[in-house]
């Protein structure tokens, strides 16, 4: 399939895979880009720009297709050494960065001097066209469905699409809640020019997690995530668990005067637990609604492969069939 997407990055399909803290390593990265995706690297899951350098170089070793790192900007005050981070990858030959939290607007000449795409992540239409406006190459629009932060404006994507569509002349990828084929072909039908996936990239063969992280989000449905942090303006869909529902209930009690220090036990440094150690119950972490469509843990290359000839096969025979005149 071309598109404006599979042209910007020199992909075969319109698949990215979205940055995902401690599973978007390596392996994941490698085996998206090898599919025929855009398979991309989380800079910060990488403690150092050292190690974020090593992570190149091992998932250069294992593809020779184009892959990207996610440069999260946190809404912390002690603020990670992104400059650093910024030349390791520039210097690790990559070319393509998907930036997302705040505005990447302080680090876009440097990205650009290095010859980087910018794709950032936005969750509304006036976010999505100052992005354009500081000279992003393309935005992925995240919907409230998505698993992560969905912003605090709250609009789906049948309705966030359309309106991106609208205003935007650069090209997005619809984000949040897609899962298979007739997600693609939705989504490019509202607009988009491809997809971007976490969740569903979560619960494959490749993602590098606990096996207890991918049977979770088989087994839940659309109604077992929560919307968590909403008091503190940094409202994350996270998966149901005895940690978030204390969390939500922490929450309740404190209302306005909630401070990040009342659930700091519930929402830092549970990553590790719960993606290396399998510690399911070990706090919040970001899952998408979505996780109702997912019900299996093929590779990375069955599923791609999957979306891609389902997709085909929906425009091809689905869509154009309902066009056929009868004959009299
Ligand atoms: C486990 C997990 C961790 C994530 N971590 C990050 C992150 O560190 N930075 C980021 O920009 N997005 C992060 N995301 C968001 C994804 O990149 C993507 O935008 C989102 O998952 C799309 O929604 P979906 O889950 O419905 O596909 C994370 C998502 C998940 C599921």
């Amino acid at each position: 399939m071309k598109t404006r997407i599979t042209e910007l990055f020199g992909i075969r399909h319109p698949i990215i895979q979205g940055g995902m803290h401690y599973v978007g390593f390596a392996e994941l990265a490698a085996a998206v880009s090898n599919a025929g995706a855009l398979g991309i690297i989380t800079a910060l899951t990488q403690k150092t720009p050292e190690l974020l350098a090593r992570e190149i170089r091992r998932c250069r070793d294992m593809t020779d297709q184009p892959f990207g790192v996610n440069l999260t900007f946190l809404p912390t005050l002690a603020s990670p050494p992104y400059p650093e981070y910024i030349q390791a990858i520039a210097e690790g030959g990559v070319r393509i960065v998907e930036t997302a939290g705040r505005s990447p607007e302080a680090y876009m000449p440097a990205l650009k001097k290095a010859g980087i795409k910018v794709i950032h992540k936005c969750t509304s239409v006036r976010h999505s066209l100052k992005a354009e406006s500081i000279g992003c190459d393309a935005v992925s629009v995240d919907g409230f469905e998505c698993g992560g932060h969905p912003g605090e404006d709250d609009i789906p994507n049948m309705i966030l699409l359309p309106r991106a569509a609208d205003e935007l002349k650069i090209p997005f990828v619809a984000s949040g809640g897609m899962a298979d084929g007739r997600s693609l072909v939705a989504a490019l039908a509202l607009g988009a020019d491809g997809i971007n996936m976490g969740t569903r990239f979560v619960a494959t063969q490749e993602a590098p997690v606990h096996q207890n992280v991918k049977d979770a989000i088989v087994a839940a449905t659309e109604l077992d995530t929560r919307l968590v942090m909403r008091g503190l303006r940094n409202t994350e869909r996270v998966l149901t668990n005895s940690a978030v529902e204390q969390l939500i209930e922490i929450e309740k009690a404190r209302g306005a005067n909630l401070k990040f220090d009342d659930i700091l036990d519930k929402v830092a440094g549970v990553y590790p637990r719960v993606m290396v150690e399998g510690d399911m119950d070990a706090g919040a972490w970001s899952c998408g609604m979505v996780a109702g469509l997912i019900r299996d843990i093929p590779s990375v290359a069955e599923l791609v492969d999957r979306i891609m000839d389902e997709a085909d096969q929906l425009v091809a025979r689905r869509l154009s069939g309902m066009l056929e005149t009868v004959a009299a």
